[in-house]
């Protein structure tokens, strides 16, 4: 009898654009079309192994990625060639999918704006806070669909500081341009903004844009999941830096163009990741991944 074909388990989730299989070393397993409560995720869900931290090479080695290293499971947001517009995307189905393939810490790879002077187009940023202008998004499991009744959850901290940490690791040590925080605004799309609502977003505490950071965080907690979002900033949005107000088009070439510097971040970034998981890296936070948002019988 065959073997029934099991992929292993994933730890670490990775929602982006396509191409991120391309992270170092990785070898694909798998290709999973995953039901959920929600109708179908985004795009089906990649699993892949790395090469382990030391790389291939060694004695009993088999070649890249069958050495051992961290198994990653990638969903692509806007699904197979950008066909889900970013108020479309099914995001309960998509972290449904990644929690029900036993992911416990999801990066989130974002290409988004800058609004001001300190958040440079072409740098990197780690988003520590979200300002929510979006409309409409399912952005809850608590509306009845899970059995744990009305509930109402701290956002205060809507990122997980551990894996905000791995992020900014990986930053320094691939000698990256970053800002170590920033505030994220969330707009509905598809459209970009006016001038006007840009500065008023500005004036509100606002240090980046984006379409897609919300309700991310929230859903992940929801799920007891860890997240955090690196964020590449494509554009000066409506211009404040004196260029031409964005387009799609520059941030997809931009985007493309950034691939290579995306991918050796959050290749580091998941080794780091990986090791905390399983316990083999000394915790420098204090010993506690921030958990449990809800109860664990959720
Ligand atoms: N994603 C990338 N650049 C953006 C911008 N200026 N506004 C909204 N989303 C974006």
């Amino acid at each position: 009898l065959a073997e029934p074909r099991l992929a292993p388990r994933a730890r670490i989730g990775i929602i982006g654009g396509t191409g991120l299989y391309k992270l170092s070393g990785a070898v694909v397993l798998d290709t999973l079309d995953i039901p959920t409560p929600f109708g179908p995720p985004s795009s089906p869900v990649t699993i892949a192994r790395l090469a382990a931290p030391d790389g291939p090479g060694r004695e009993g080695d088999d070649g890249p990625g069958r050495d051992g290293g961290p198994v990653v499971a990638f969903l692509s947001r806007h699904g197979r060639g950008h066909s889900v517009a970013p108020q479309q995307i099914n995001y309960r189905a998509n972290f449904w999918a990644l929690k029900s393939l036993g992911v416990e810490a999801v990066i989130s790879s974002a290409a988004v704006g800058g609004l001001v002077s300190s958040h440079g187009t072409g740098t990197f940023a780690v988003p520590d806070q979200v300002l929510d202008k979006t409309w409409g998004r399912a952005d809850t499991f608590y509306d009845g669909s899970l059995p744990t009744g009305v509930q109402h959850l701290p956002a205060a901290e809507p990122y997980s500081a551990p894996l905000r940490a791995a992020l900014i690791a990986a930053l320094e040590r691939q000698r990256e341009d970053f800002a170590a925080a920033a505030t994220v605004a969330v707009i509905n799309g598809p459209r970009f903004s006016t001038k006007a609502e840009s500065a008023a977003l500005v004036q509100s505490g606002a240090h980046l844009i984006s379409m897609t950071q919300y309700p991310e965080p929230m859903l992940a907690a929801e799920l007891n999941m860890h997240f955090a979002a690196l964020a590449f900033i494509t554009d000066a949005d409506t211009g404040h830096d004196g260029s031409e107000p964005v387009t799609a088009e520059l941030v997809l070439s931009r985007l493309a163009a950034a691939q290579p510097r995306i991918l050796a971040v959050l290749s580091d970034a998941v080794l780091t990741v990986s090791a905390r998981l399983a316990g083999a890296e000394p915790a420098d936070d204090g010993g506690m991944w921030r958990m449990a948002l809800i109860p664990a019988t959720a």
